[in-house]
């Protein structure tokens, strides 16, 4: 989607993705992902102002999280009750960060592997599920290029008909995850849940059918 599309949606409070309660998919299968003796650094794609990544920091791993929005970025520390250190890394990128947890706050596309460093894990909640299909591809492109180590990633896509409804949140079905990281990592799906019922504003949009899919990725 265009930037201008997200800074609206935070500017318009229109966050009805943000979840106030931690992801029950990232508490049940983390440990798949992610050692816990020794917890690697996570990268969180688009993250938001996401409450996981309170719990992956509470867990022990330093974390670094991709969001195009000052608002979300901003909320995040302060509804948290932090105060972040802000340093402007480039003309790009404006790094906000305190307790382990540090917001690279511009461009997902614009990031360089320089910036992004070392990571040891990935979590997607709602990131590759908010490009259209037609971005997917390039998204998945750039998260590969940051990650040469190819880190294991827990991904969570939605699955809906898209006859019924125009994204964000666009569907993400198995065999799109499997073109897109199949010659990549082995893809293990962990979970397929019916959750419509407890989805009220994608009910309202005409959704007939909505499932959530966890998988984890790893080489
Ligand atoms: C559907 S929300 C999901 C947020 C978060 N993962 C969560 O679970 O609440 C998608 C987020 O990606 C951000 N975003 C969209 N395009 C982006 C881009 N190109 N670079 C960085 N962030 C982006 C949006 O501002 C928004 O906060």
């Amino acid at each position: 989607m265009d930037p201008d599309f997200w800074h609206e949606r935070w500017q318009r409070k229109q966050t009805g993705f943000h979840q106030t309660e931690i992801n029950p998919l990232l508490e049940a299968f983390w440990p798949r992902c992610a050692d816990s003796v020794a917890p690697p650094r996570v990268f969180v794609p688009l993250c938001g102002k996401s409450l996981d990544m309170v719990w992956l920091r509470d867990r022990g791993h330093a974390v670094l999280g991709s969001e195009l929005s000052p608002i979300a970025v901003s909320e995040f520390f302060r509804e948290n009750g932090m105060s972040a250190d802000q340093q402007a890394l480039n003309e790009e990128f404006v790094c906000y960060e305190n307790g382990g947890i540090r917001l690279l706050c511009g461009n997902f596309f614009g990031l360089t592997p320089e910036l992004v460093g070392e990571i040891g894990a990935v979590y997607d909640r709602a990131a590759l599920v908010a490009m259209p299909p037609g971005m997917q591809e390039r998204y998945v492109d750039q998260l590969l290029r940051l990650l040469p180590g190819r880190p294991p990633m827990l991904i969570v896509t939605l699955e809906y008909d898209p006859e019924e409804m125009s994204g964000p949140p666009f569907p993400v079905p198995e065999e799109t995850v499997a073109r897109l990281f199949g010659s990549t990592y082995r893809i293990e799906l962990l979970s397929a849940r019916d959750t419509l019922e407890s989805n009220a504003p994608l009910r309202a949009k005409g959704l007939n059918r909505l499932t959530e899919k966890a998988y984890l990725l790893h080489t």
